[in-house]
């Protein structure tokens, strides 16, 4: 069965909780044209610039930080109950030792509108052209926050990347129960 076009909000509530409890799969694609999937759990969905945007933080000691750069662009991949163990394993192990894809039986597919592709096993995706970004700035951090989660330095980069085409499988809510 195809995938359906959604809106960038349909899934506003979810999303958030997405985020904050296993994460989602973000992929990006750099020069060498081997795909890499890492977890995330910073990152928010909005409408800025006139435009719907997926905000994601990423530490530059990632290898997906390189691969954005290379690229521009990346997709967002929400995982189904049946990908959990790909989560975990995407969240800790680096794709600069480890092809993830293969490992996890993930499958690339290409996207409709960037390079990046997007992963079939997930149920929603949302494909996102880099339009800004920058890093937080280290001295203007309450210090809580700094010695809480950069105890060493490891400042995110903030991409804003546009939303220029989102969609899903008919089933998805079935396969995220
Ligand atoms: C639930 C979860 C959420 C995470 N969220 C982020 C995030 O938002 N930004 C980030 O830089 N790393 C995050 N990480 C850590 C990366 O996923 C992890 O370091 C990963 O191995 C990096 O892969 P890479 O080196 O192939 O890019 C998260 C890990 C987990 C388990």
């Amino acid at each position: 069965m195809g995938k359906v076009d959604i809106s960038y909000t349909d899934y506003f509530p979810e999303m958030a909780r997405w985020l904050s409890t296993d994460g989602i799969l973000l992929v990006a694609q750099g020069k060498d044209g081997k795909p890499n999937a890492m977890t995330i759990g910073w990152g928010t969905v909005g409408w800025i610039w006139g435009k719907p945007m997926f905000v994601v933080l990423v530490r530059p000691s990632r290898h997906t930080y390189g691969l954005i750069e290379e690229a521009g662009d990346f997709t967002v991949n929400v995982a189904p109950r049946a990908l959990r163990e790909a989560l975990e394993f995407c969240g800790t192990i680096s794709g600069r030792d480890h092809d993830k894809f293969r490992e996890q039986g993930l499958t690339p597919v290409a996207s409709r509108k960037i390079s990046s592709p997007i992963i079939q096993q997930c149920v929603i995706h949302y494909e996102c052209k880099v339009v800004q970004k920058t890093d937080v700035n280290a001295v203007a951090f309450l210090p809580e926050i700094t010695e809480t989660y950069y105890p060493k330095d490891d400042f995110h980069r903030i991409y804003f990347g546009e939303i220029v085409a989102a969609y899903a499988d008919p089933d998805a809510s079935e396969k995220l129960a």
